[in-house]
């Protein structure tokens, strides 16, 4: 009875069947918070893969990934900008919802964008609630551990929201960094990676994503922090791993692409490669009126229906039009027969 109230009134759940559209949400089986701390005590890795939209949400969901991140890296390998800062809250938020239909069982973070949590922590604790009321994610991260951001954090974390903290190379400070630079790569700037850390734990945040340090640098930080790590070019040893998704479908072949490529990313996959000859042969197919052929032409009128249109057609005025509908009627039904002749061998 439940299930069936709840079905009827999710307006996501299409009526017709022409096309498949999203599942029905599956409710009460969202990875949590507590369940990434068993991970991380037993010694088992955490995986965490960004997605942008209802597709690649889907896919994330599939493949059982624990964390799903709608990081600002959008700003990047989905509208080309060659940094994270130009993307606005509202355009998160978009991201965020399309992710939230097709992901009903990762955590879902998503990440404050540069210029929604920096100048207060209401401004913070607004932009945080924003992400879990309109954008239906479960919690927010956010960039660096200035003092103002350790207040932001505990701000947000006081309202109620999970936090994810993310130090060592953190996109949206290219400004004050000087560019996509590893960090803790010194004394000085390797301890200030493990006190950053300890300090957005101090915060109250739930994990710390170490982008772009080196692996022993990585590795005291987990053993110093007692909430779990997530490394992206932070070697092995941390509590879990993310990776953005177009990086390690091997997705993006365009120049602007190539120029931005992590080194410390495996491309599990060639998507780009499946994706272009998929486009060549649709162009070529549709080029030489091979596609679509009877196996895609599936909407059938009968003979009795053909007759009636055709006489419309012509007390219309529009004989030229039915003298089109004609022809096309006999190549279906010629075509139509010898698929299935094919069909039958
Ligand atoms: O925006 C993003 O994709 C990220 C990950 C690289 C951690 O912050």
């Amino acid at each position: 009875m439940f299930r069936w109230a709840a079905r009827r009134w999710m307006s996501n759940v299409p009526e017709g069947a022409v096309y498949g559209g999203p599942r029905e949400q599956s409710l009460g089986r969202r990875v949590t918070l507590g369940q990434l701390r068993q991970k991380q005590r037993r010694g088992e890795a955490i995986t965490m893969v960004t997605a942008y939209d209802y597709p690649s949400a889907v896919h994330v969901d599939r493949a059982g990934v624990d964390v799903c991140l709608v990081g600002d890296s959008a700003a990047m390998v989905v509208h080309g900008h060659d940094t994270t800062l130009p993307i606005p809250l509202d355009l998160m938020l978009a991201h965020c919802r399309a992710v939230a239909r097709g992901a009903p069982r990762p955590l879902l973070v998503g990440d404050l964008p540069f210029g929604s949590y920096e100048s207060s922590p209401s401004q913070a604790v607004d932009s945080a609630v924003r992400m879990l009321k309109e954008g239906g994610m479960d919690a927010i991260k956010l960039e660096g551990a200035a003092p103002s951001r350790i207040t932001a954090a505990k701000a947000i974390v006081e309202a109620g929201i999970a936090v994810m903290g993310h130090v060592g190379l953190t996109p949206q400070a290219i400004s004050v960094l000087g560019g996509f630079r590893p960090q803790g790569k010194t004394v000085e700037s390797a301890i200030k990676v493990v006190e950053t850390a300890l300090a957005l734990q101090k915060a109250g945040c739930f994990s710390i994503v170490l982008e772009c340090v080196p692996a022993p640098v990585a590795a005291a930080a987990t053993k110093a922090l007692e909430i779990p790590t997530i490394g992206i070019g932070a070697g092995p040893f941390c509590s879990g791993q993310v990776l953005v998704y177009h990086d390690l479908l091997g997705m993006l072949q365009h120049p602007h692409h190539a120029k931005v490529t992590p080194k410390f990313c495996k491309q599990f996959g060639h998507v780009g490669d499946a994706i272009n000859k998929a486009l060549s042969e649709y162009k070529q197919e549709v080029e030489s009126r091979s596609f679509p052929g009877p196996a895609h032409t599936p909407y059938r009128i009968s003979d009795a229906d053909v007759d009636g249109f055709l006489n419309e057609l012509q007390k219309m005025g529009l004989s030229e039009a039915a003298t089109a509908a004609a022809a096309a009627a006999e190549n279906v039904e010629t075509a139509g027969r010898s698929s299935e002749d094919n069909n039958c061998s």
